[in-house]
Protein backbone atom coordinates (compact mmCIF):
# COMPACT_ATOMS: atom_id res chain seq x y z
CA UNK A 1 0.00 0.00 0.00
CA UNK A 2 1.22 3.42 -0.58
CA UNK A 3 1.91 5.17 2.80
CA UNK A 4 3.98 8.44 1.60
CA UNK A 5 4.58 10.83 -1.24
CA UNK A 6 8.56 10.54 -2.02
CA UNK A 7 9.05 13.88 -2.04
CA UNK A 8 7.10 14.57 1.52
CA UNK A 9 9.73 11.85 2.85
CA UNK A 10 12.85 13.54 0.83
CA UNK A 11 12.05 16.78 2.30
CA UNK A 12 10.73 16.13 5.88
CA UNK A 13 13.66 13.03 5.94
CA UNK A 14 11.54 11.52 9.41
CA UNK A 15 7.49 10.85 8.59
CA UNK A 16 5.04 8.88 10.43
CA UNK A 17 2.90 6.38 9.10
CA UNK A 18 0.10 4.21 10.12
CA UNK A 19 -0.46 0.82 8.34
CA UNK A 20 -3.08 -1.97 9.33
CA UNK A 21 -2.90 -0.69 13.09
CA UNK A 22 1.16 -0.62 13.21
CA UNK A 23 2.76 2.56 14.22
CA UNK A 24 6.04 3.08 11.54
CA UNK A 25 8.38 5.48 10.61
CA UNK A 26 9.58 6.08 7.16
CA UNK A 27 13.46 7.46 7.05
CA UNK A 28 14.93 8.60 3.84
CA UNK A 29 18.58 7.74 4.57
CA UNK A 30 21.57 7.62 2.12
CA UNK A 31 19.19 8.16 -1.07
CA UNK A 32 16.61 5.41 0.12
CA UNK A 33 13.61 4.91 1.89
CA UNK A 34 13.40 2.88 4.80
CA UNK A 35 10.64 1.59 7.16
CA UNK A 36 10.79 0.81 10.84
CA UNK A 37 8.57 0.31 13.88
CA UNK A 38 8.09 3.63 15.44
CA UNK A 39 8.86 2.46 19.38
CA UNK A 40 12.37 2.38 20.67
CA UNK A 41 12.73 -1.38 21.64
CA UNK A 42 14.18 -0.10 24.96
CA UNK A 43 11.23 2.17 26.94
CA UNK A 44 9.29 3.20 23.50
CA UNK A 45 10.56 6.74 23.29
CA UNK A 46 9.12 8.05 19.72
CA UNK A 47 11.44 7.47 17.42
CA UNK A 48 9.90 10.23 15.70
CA UNK A 49 11.63 12.63 17.28
CA UNK A 50 15.20 11.24 17.17
CA UNK A 51 17.70 12.01 14.64
CA UNK A 52 19.77 10.70 11.50
CA UNK A 53 23.20 10.15 11.54
CA UNK A 54 23.85 8.81 7.99
CA UNK A 55 22.05 5.31 8.47
CA UNK A 56 21.84 5.58 12.20
CA UNK A 57 18.70 6.37 14.06
CA UNK A 58 19.08 7.96 17.44
CA UNK A 59 16.72 7.47 20.28
CA UNK A 60 15.59 10.74 21.55
CA UNK A 61 15.86 9.62 25.10
CA UNK A 62 18.53 7.37 26.10
CA UNK A 63 20.74 8.11 22.89
CA UNK A 64 20.46 4.52 21.65
CA UNK A 65 21.49 4.15 18.20
CA UNK A 66 19.73 1.52 15.51
CA UNK A 67 21.49 0.77 12.11
CA UNK A 68 18.58 1.27 9.83
CA UNK A 69 19.87 -1.84 7.33
CA UNK A 70 19.66 -4.58 9.94
CA UNK A 71 17.60 -2.72 12.81
CA UNK A 72 20.88 -3.65 15.29
CA UNK A 73 20.96 -1.86 18.06
CA UNK A 74 24.08 0.03 19.18
CA UNK A 75 27.14 -1.54 21.19
CA UNK A 76 26.03 -2.71 24.65
CA UNK A 77 22.51 -2.29 24.56
CA UNK A 78 20.99 -5.83 25.96
CA UNK A 79 17.99 -5.14 23.49
CA UNK A 80 16.18 -6.44 20.56
CA UNK A 81 16.82 -4.87 17.35
CA UNK A 82 14.75 -2.74 15.29
CA UNK A 83 12.14 -3.99 13.39
CA UNK A 84 12.62 -2.92 9.61
CA UNK A 85 10.54 -3.57 6.95
CA UNK A 86 10.48 -3.12 3.41
CA UNK A 87 10.11 -0.74 0.76
CA UNK A 88 9.71 0.48 -2.61
CA UNK A 89 9.52 3.81 -4.77
CA UNK A 90 6.67 3.57 -7.55
CA UNK A 91 4.94 6.40 -8.72
CA UNK A 92 6.01 9.49 -6.73
CA UNK A 93 5.06 6.71 -3.96
CA UNK A 94 7.10 4.93 -1.02
CA UNK A 95 4.78 1.29 -1.05
CA UNK A 96 5.38 -0.91 2.32
CA UNK A 97 3.78 -4.47 2.15
CA UNK A 98 1.19 -4.18 4.65
CA UNK A 99 0.95 -8.16 4.89
CA UNK A 100 5.10 -8.09 5.96
CA UNK A 101 4.19 -5.26 8.71
CA UNK A 102 1.68 -7.70 10.22
CA UNK A 103 3.73 -10.41 10.18
CA UNK A 104 6.51 -8.61 12.03
CA UNK A 105 4.08 -6.83 14.30
CA UNK A 106 3.94 -9.34 16.71
S1 LIG B 1 14.01 4.61 25.09
FE1 LIG B 1 15.28 4.50 23.35
S2 LIG B 1 17.27 4.14 24.17
FE2 LIG B 1 15.95 4.20 25.91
Amino acid sequence: MPVCGLSRLISQTIVCARVTGVDLILVWTEGSAVACERLCPHEQADLARGHLSGERLFCPRHAASFDLRTGRISYGWPYRTLRIYPTRIDDEQVWIDATVVNSRAI
